[in-house]
């Protein structure tokens, strides 16, 4: 099992230049709706993925690619056909950055939030126009974080984070979560119990 450490941004571009260098985002949005009278608090877009694994849009830093954040940006259009007028990322967008000396890998994430409308644009613009739609892109999902009042509150959070996910893209997705608001404390505490990070 491949082993994922924390390393500092600067040290991963640095020091491992050598290593392949790979830049995924979380796009997130609160949601003032409701599922079945639960508030669904907020959405976060992940993707079905060519291998049959849930992971974030992005995807490896090319040559042509002059850093992690330009090659992520690049392959949100690729996959989403993101609009980069509209919504791109940027270096303050950077969350994490994970090493695996197995794989010779470097793993950037980003993420940020950005209005709900924008959000569902995005995904009705993959469907249309992204090149890799069909391909390596199989279907944007939301994450469910809507949470019930009482019993099992948390069961619909639960129940998702038992699919397979690429990389280590679960221990971003719990991160990076919690890094960017992507829900109050209250809530993301909730959703959390009896989960390991
Ligand atoms: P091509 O466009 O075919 O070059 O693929 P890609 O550049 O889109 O690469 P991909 O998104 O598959 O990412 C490359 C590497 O990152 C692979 O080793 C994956 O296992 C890993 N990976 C993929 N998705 C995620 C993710 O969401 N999080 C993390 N941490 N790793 C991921
Ligand atoms: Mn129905
Ligand atoms: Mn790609
Ligand atoms: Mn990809
Ligand atoms: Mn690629
Ligand atoms: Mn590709």
């Amino acid at each position: 099992m491949e082993k994922f450490e924390e390393i500092s941004q600067t040290e991963a571009l640095s020091k491992y230049k050598h290593y392949k260098h790979a830049a995924h985002a979380m796009l997130a949005a609160d949601d003032p709706g409701t599922t079945f009278g639960c508030k669904r608090n907020a959405v976060i877009m992940m993707q079905m993925r060519f291998d049959g694994c849930i992971g974030f849009v992005g995807g490896l830093i090319d040559p042509e690619d002059d850093n992690p954040v330009d090659g992520l940006n690049r392959e949100c259009v690729e996959e989403i056909a993101l609009d980069l007028d509209k919504v791109k990322f940027e270096k303050e967008n950077f969350l994490l950055c994970h090493i695996v000396h197995d794989y010779k890998l470097v793993l950037h994430f980003y993420g940020k939030k950005i209005p709900l409308k924008l959000f569902y644009e995005i995904e009705k613009r993959a469907v249309l126009e992204a090149e890799e739609w069909g391909n390596e892109t199989l279907g944007l999902i939301r994450v469910p974080l809507s949470l019930f009042e009482q019993g099992d509150i948390n069961k619909r959070f639960k129940a998702f984070l038992k699919h397979n996910f690429a990389g280590n893209a679960k221990r971003q997705l719990l991160t990076g979560m919690k890094m960017i608001n992507v829900v109050p404390e209250d809530v993301y505490n909730k959703l959390l119990q009896g989960v390991d990070i």
